[in-house]
């Protein structure tokens, strides 16, 4: 017990008391044994005005909000400068929303991918489990990840002193193994898909009685992502309209949720965002129940009603969650917000990725694309209104999808001789890009 925070169980309702309780019943509720809980504070989030005053000081890192994370002595604090990072303005995208579809929308991108640690949206999440971890002189832990996860908690673990066993599907990338493994924490590549890896982990946590990080509802995973919240109304002095994130099992939502959530109780904010969630269409099982669900006109149960994909063949293994056991909470909270689960064409993405690069420099990763896409798709569909402040979440860089880089490449000329060697212009390249979405608008 502390006089901080307490973990509840989402479940049964009790209160746990803190993470030592939480960790002793291997993540799960001592009384009805679901393995959902969230953290409370004692001191009223009402203080978080105090934080996000704009004062034109860029925080150091993720634990500039530390009386709202469950860790009790800034001593165990890991971290690597994660979590205060940018929000960029992109007009094209907004000029392409004015030219084709007639309306007006702020678009921003909340660049994820500049964070310090492993350049990822994860990056907040291991740096919040690291530090927990290593207060409770925890020395074991194990994952089962897509890549990005695993990556950031493989370094930020690895900072704590901390070994980690990581559970990958076989399709993860090489350049993530090669990263986890440079840390020094143990690969098993299980030989089948993400739901496989998972299954594996599990029962190698029960086995030799090591924790297993908790997935999309962990605790320490939702309260970091949940100072995304506190950080746009920092830097934007309110919150956006439209959240739009590429989903894989939804922990971003579910975190923003539970932030807006405390904060309208206290008239702190008055609308929480919509959320636009979208999944590559080779692994897209939520898409399919949210139509499902949406043509039915939600009928009863509708958030139990969802398709399992198999050994998703989806060319972002980031997000190719193929059961998507999430769903219920993932669902509910879309309906809440009145948002929409939707596809893109990943076959598209490179297409969206150059066109990012040509208008910013900034490098956008596969899941990054999706993110990006389902704008475009977004916009097709009329689900963007007139006026509405839109957040893409760029959720990582490129730096790991070596054959997406190598999409990349349009500017090529194989040549003989200088002859051939006309000087270029860079203005040529855009009308090129921007057709790739003319089709949207059709
Ligand atoms: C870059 C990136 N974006 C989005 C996601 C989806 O995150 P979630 O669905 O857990 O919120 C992931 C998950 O691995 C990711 O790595
Ligand atoms: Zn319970």
């Amino acid at each position: 017990m502390n006089n901080k925070y307490y973990l509840k169980c989402e479940n049964c309702g009790i209160k746990i008391g803190d993470f030592s309780i939480w960790f002793k019943n291997s993540q799960t509720c001592p009384s009805c044994k679901t393995n959902w809980a969230t953290v409370h504070y004692y001191d009223p989030i009402k203080r978080i005005t105090e934080y996000i005053k704009p004062n034109g000081q860029k925080p150091d890192n993720l634990w500039h909000y530390f009386d709202f994370l469950p860790l009790l002595d800034k001593k165990n604090i890991i971290t690597r400068g994660e979590g205060v990072i940018p929000v960029d303005h992109w007009p094209f995208l907004e000029e392409y929303a004015k030219r084709k579809f007639g309306i007006n929308v702020t678009v921003l991108a909340y660049r994820n991918d500049l964070n310090p640690g492993t350049g990822t949206f994860k990056d907040a999440a291991a740096a919040s489990a690291a530090s927990i971890l290593k207060e409770h002189g925890i020395k074991e832990y194990s994952i089962a990840s897509t890549g990005n996860i695993a990556t950031a908690y493989a370094h930020y673990l690895a900072a704590a002193g901390i070994s980690i066993a990581v559970f990958i599907p076989n399709d993860a990338l090489e350049a993530h193994e090669a990263e986890i493994s440079n840390y020094g924490q143990r690969i098993f590549r299980v030989n089948g898909d993400y739901a496989m890896a998972k299954q594996v982990a599990a029962e190698y946590s029960k086995k030799h009685g090591i924790l297993l990080s908790g997935g999309n509802t962990d605790p320490m995973r939702v309260e970091a992502k949940k100072t995304m919240v506190f950080e746009w109304l920092r830097q934007l002095g309110k919150l956006p309209d439209v959240y739009i994130q590429a989903l894989s099992g939804g922990t971003g939502p579910i975190a923003i949720d539970k932030a807006c959530d405390e904060l309208s109780e206290l008239n702190l904010i008055k609308k929480v965002p919509r959320f636009i969630l979208i999944q590559p269409h080779n692994c897209d099982p939520m898409t399919q129940a949210w139509k499902k669900a949406k043509a039915n006109n939600f009928p009863e149960g509708w958030e139990n009603d969802y398709p399992v994909i198999n050994n998703p063949h989806s060319k972002v293994p980031t997000l190719a969650t193929g059961n998507p056991k999430t769903y219920p909470i993932i669902g509910s909270l879309v309906k809440k917000s009145n948002g929409e689960i939707i596809s893109f064409n990943e076959d598209e993405m490179a297409d969206v990725a150059k066109l990012i690069a040509y208008e910013t420099t900034v490098k956008i990763g596969p899941a990054s694309a999706i993110a990006v896409g389902g704008f475009f798709e977004a916009l097709k569909d009329g689900i963007l209104k007139d006026g509405e402040t839109v957040m893409i979440n760029v959720g990582e860089g490129v730096l790991r999808a070596l054959d997406f880089m190598a999409e990349m490449i349009y500017t090529t000329i194989n040549v003989d001789s200088v002859d051939e060697c006309k000087p270029p212009a860079r203005g040529d390249f855009a009308a090129g890009l921007w057709a790739k979405f003319d089709k949207y608008a059709e």
